[in-house]
């Protein structure tokens, strides 16, 4: 096993912020990490699993070590009567898997398409866009126990997936006695995941009713888009409102979209009627957090070399460059202020969306 010391994660975050790890360690497959769990001084060390690092904000040195997920390969593996089961490594680059199913003559990612990151990240925050989740064309994914060296198999169900969440999100529980509780409880820290496997529907219908998207359709006057249609409007959707982090280093949106009571909503509307906002199926209601910043003034505006970005108020950009980065701990003033205005104006506490390091 090769292990790197001291190594520069600038590089290595979309964010492009300057901050070093004490070991690294790049991850083929399964047994690169039971050597890291067998080794002396690697086995009881902090670890951090880095995809592409496109949604962590890095506010210090690591002390520990870093599982640098680079698990390659794409395959058709199966089908049923409704899916074909495709497969990917989990250090896959996202956005080309999507266009390498499409490739493949299958259809269903393709709202997905141009999210930064990799295939294996993208369970951990159940990516979505344009109206479909990562959750909608889930079918099951292979990790590793961080503690044991098991490998398992979770089904979609067993990933608990939520809006931007997962049980990779949430810590397990420990036990009196400090060791850690049962699988399943909460695998933030504990698992690494491996390979991931999507059902693609062989009976595919577009999603589309997105705002940005229906657009589109009315200006290129097409009413029954293809999947390679819907993937090249949503590439020109994305380059045109976020910015791309191979030029200004950032972690897609800061923060989740809330969710309110109705009551909430509409004693806002109340005093703002522009809020934008959608009613979700279990009765709550949806707020565009990038709105409310918005309202707050907050485009443009900026601590040290960490700015809102002038397009999209949700997303925290690096102003800095490679030289002059944003530190973290810009990063979060900038953050902290937000969230404080947002609260004094409209009541509503936002909640970070990326990693926090
Ligand atoms: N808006 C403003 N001002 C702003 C930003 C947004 O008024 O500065 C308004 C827009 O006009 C729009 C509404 O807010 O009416 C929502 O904006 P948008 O359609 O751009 O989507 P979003 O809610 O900001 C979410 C996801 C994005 C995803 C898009 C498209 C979250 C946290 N973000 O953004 O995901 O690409 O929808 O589906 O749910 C990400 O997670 O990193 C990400 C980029």
């Amino acid at each position: 096993m090769f292990i790197e010391h001291n190594v520069a994660l600038q590089p290595l975050n979309t964010f492009g912020i300057a901050a070093r790890a004490a070991a690294l360690v790049r991850v083929q497959g399964a047994a690169d990490v039971r050597r890291v769990l067998q080794h002396e001084s690697l086995r009881d060390a902090p670890k951090l699993v880095l995809g592409g690092g496109s949604n962590i904000v890095l506010t210090g040195d690591l002390k520990g070590v870093v599982l640098k997920v680079e698990v390659t390969g794409r395959r058709v593996v199966g089908e049923t009567d409704r899916h074909v089961v495709v497969e990917a490594g989990a250090g896959e680059n996202w956005h080309d898997f999507v266009g390498w199913t499409l490739d493949q003559g299958l259809a269903g990612l393709e709202n997905l398409a141009l999210i930064p990151g990799t295939v294996g990240a993208a369970p951990v925050q159940n990516i979505g866009a344009y109206g479909l989740e990562l959750q909608d064309r889930f079918d099951s994914l292979d990790a590793i126990d961080l503690e044991t060296g098991e490998t398992f198999t979770l089904n979609a169900a067993q990933c608990g997936f939520g809006y931007r969440d997962s049980v990779f999100k949430h810590a397990a529980p420990r036990r009196g006695d400090g060791s850690a509780a049962p699988r399943g409880l909460g695998l933030a820290g504990r698992a690494l995941i491996l390979r991931v496997r999507f059902a693609l529907p062989k009976a595919w219908q577009p999603v589309l009713g997105y705002l940005d998207l229906e657009r589109r359709m009315q200006e290129e006057g097409v009413a029954h888009p293809t999947a390679r249609q819907i993937y090249d409007w949503i590439v020109a959707i994305r380059s045109a409102k976020l910015p791309d982090p191979a030029v200004i280093g950032n972690a897609g949106s800061f923060f989740k979209n809330p969710t309110v009571t109705p009551e909430q909503c509409q004693d806002i509307i109340g005093r703002d009627p522009k809020l934008v906002h959608y009613p979700m199926p279990d009765g709550s209601v949806k707020l565009a957090a990038g709105w409310l910043i918005d309202a707050c003034g907050w485009k443009g505006k900026s601590v040290g070399n960490a700015a809102v970005y002038e397009k999209q108020a949700l997303v925290l950009v690096n102003r800095g460059g490679r030289d002059h980065p944003a530190t973290g701990g810009e990063v979060m003033t900038l953050a902290k202020a937000i969230q404080t205005s947002v609260y004094e104006r409209f009541g509503i506490r936002l909640e970070p969306e990326p990693f926090i390091v």
